[in-house]
């Protein structure tokens, strides 16, 4: 017999094409299942698995309200701050997340971030797509260069060590933050700095890959972004709630940060719009993991997740074991 699944949100061809074959599921097949919607499925198709994204909150009320029969959530992204460990963990629901799959691309968008933050990429193609019509003097619309500056990586996880990795293409050296020095060979070269704020002083570019969450809320705000040479570029690929966004705000107002390369906010979809309002601001809607490739990986490893928990072995990619 089929496993019976939700899934909550519409998936690449391929990776509903496979949801309907191997498995008995309910699919949201043009727009994505509110959480009533998700519980009303769950229930109606008497489902043990559920299968979601970062857009559904499975908070203590969701974990309370789903039905008895539901085993397993598997969240098809690698952050999982929109999910209630502790209460999915008392409730006795295994969850599991998408790491790995989405590292490269990630990194990809991250420094596309980044080069279009540096070179002002926003208000190149604003002009050209206004018909250009005047040519720039030597001195006009300059960027600054990005090939050979320091750049900090805070969080050196695993989609950190890529960014760490594309950089050393671009001849950049590298200092890093995280909980914990990496082993040398992780490493690439980059020098660790324990302490964030003995870090910030030195660099140019700051890329952060830090998870989402209570402990990592608001780390960038008016003293840290404070602490960066002026000058300095911003990039976030990694979680909107690692941001003070007045703050953010103020340090590109004043000309202190050159420019921030963003793609995600405090709130999404619906972002402070002030932050578009700004012409030193490269911004892109939540598109990391957003290529062909990564997304039906990602569709599949969330998949193999449900199959393997329902089969009765262990999760591939468990929240915590
Ligand atoms: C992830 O996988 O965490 C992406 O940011 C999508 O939420």
């Amino acid at each position: 017999m089929k496993h019976r699944i939700v899934v909550s949100r519409p998936v690449p061809a391929p990776v509903t094409e496979r949801a309907r074959t191997e498995f008995d599921a309910t699919l949201a097949e043009d727009r994505d299942m509110g959480p009533d919607a998700v519980l009303q499925a769950l229930a109606d198709h008497d489902a043990e698995g559920l299968f979601l994204s970062s857009n559904l909150k499975l908070d203590a009320a969701m974990v309370a309200a789903l039905p008895a029969h539901v085993k397993v959530a598997a969240t098809c992204s690698v952050g999982y701050d929109h999910i209630d460990v502790a209460a999915a963990k008392a409730r006795g629901l295994v969850v599991t997340n998408t790491p790995e799959v989405l590292t490269d691309c990630t990194a990809d968008l991250a420094f596309l971030l980044l080069l279009n933050a540096c070179r002002r990429a926003g208000e190149y193609g604003a002009i050209i797509r206004e018909g250009w019509g005047r040519s720039f003097g030597m001195h006009e619309m300059l960027g600054i260069r990005a090939s050979g500056k320091t750049l900090g990586i805070v969080g050196m996880g695993r989609i950190g060590r890529a960014m760490a990795q594309r950089a050393g293409g671009f001849g950049m050296t590298v200092l890093y933050t995280d909980t914990q020095r990496l082993p040398p060979e992780l490493e690439q070269g980059a020098t660790y700095y324990p302490d964030l704020r003995a870090m910030l002083p030195h660099c140019e570019i700051l890329s952060v890959h830090a998870p989402g969450g209570a402990a990592t809320d608001k780390m960038m705000n008016a003293e840290t972004f404070g602490l960066l040479p002026k000058g300095a570029v911003f990039v976030n690929a990694a979680r909107g709630g690692l941001v003070d966004e007045d703050a953010l705000i103020d340090a590109l107002k004043s000309g202190h940060l050159f420019a921030a390369g963003l793609d995600v906010f405090r709130s999404e979809p619906n972002f402070d719009r002030r932050l578009d309002a700004l012409p030193n601001v490269f911004l892109t809607p939540h598109m990391g993991s957003a290529t062909f490739e990564t997304r039906v990986a990602m569709g599949n490893r969330a998949l193999d997740n449900i199959a393997a928990v329902l089969d009765g072995k262990p999760a591939i990619d468990p929240l915590w074991t």
